[in-house]
């Protein structure tokens, strides 16, 4: 949780495109966030391919981001996170209407994402948003006990707010 002197420091928060120098905060963010995270070349890889890469600065620093790639009218949410202490703000919500909007705006139709199974906090956020699970890709995640199940899940942008 943010200690109250974050609370007071931060009440407001703005989005803005990646950068190279963000790297190290975002890969530890990641670090924090998920029991198998993506490296630091990953990250380093989706700005170098120009993949639309946005943080979440708010006076803290960089509080979250997000990953979308878009193509052969598709867009696919790669990565959407928001560091422990500032979740259940609507940040994240604010964050994935930006990504889905930004493709909208270019012409795509549908988004895809694939989230495990059991991240219950994300796919209620998707559902929120009217994304329709349209398929499972057996055994897709590395998991602490063998494997875990990925839910595919796709939303018509013409639907978004
Ligand atoms: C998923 C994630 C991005 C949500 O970010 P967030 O800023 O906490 O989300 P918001 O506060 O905008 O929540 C929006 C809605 O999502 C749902 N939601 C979010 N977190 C939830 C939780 N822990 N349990 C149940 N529903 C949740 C709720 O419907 C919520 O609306 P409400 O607060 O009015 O009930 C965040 O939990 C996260 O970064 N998780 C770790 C990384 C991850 O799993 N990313 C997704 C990979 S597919």
């Amino acid at each position: 949780m943010a200690t109250a002197r974050e609370e007071l420091a931060a009440p407001s928060w703005r989005l803005r495109a990646m950068t190279q120098a963000d790297l190290p905060r975002v890969a530890a963010l990641e670090r924090g966030s998920y029991v198998f995270p993506w490296n630091d070349q990953i990250f380093a890889d989706c700005l170098r391919v120009g993949y639309h890469c946005v943080v979440v600065e708010n006076a803290a620093g960089v509080a979250g981001y997000g990953v979308l790639s878009m193509g052969a009218g598709e867009a696919h949410i790669l990565n959407l996170c928001i560091a422990d202490a500032w979740r259940r703000r609507g940040i994240g919500r604010a964050l994935l209407l930006a990504l889905l909007a930004h493709a909208r705006d270019r012409g795509v139709r549908d988004a895809f994402l694939e989230v495990r199974r059991t991240n219950r906090a994300a796919i209620a956020l998707y559902h929120a948003f009217g994304f329709e699970c349209v398929g499972t890709r057996r055994g897709y995640y590395q998991a602490q006990d063998g494997r875990e199940d990925a839910l595919v899940y796709r939303l018509e942008l013409g639907a978004l707010p």
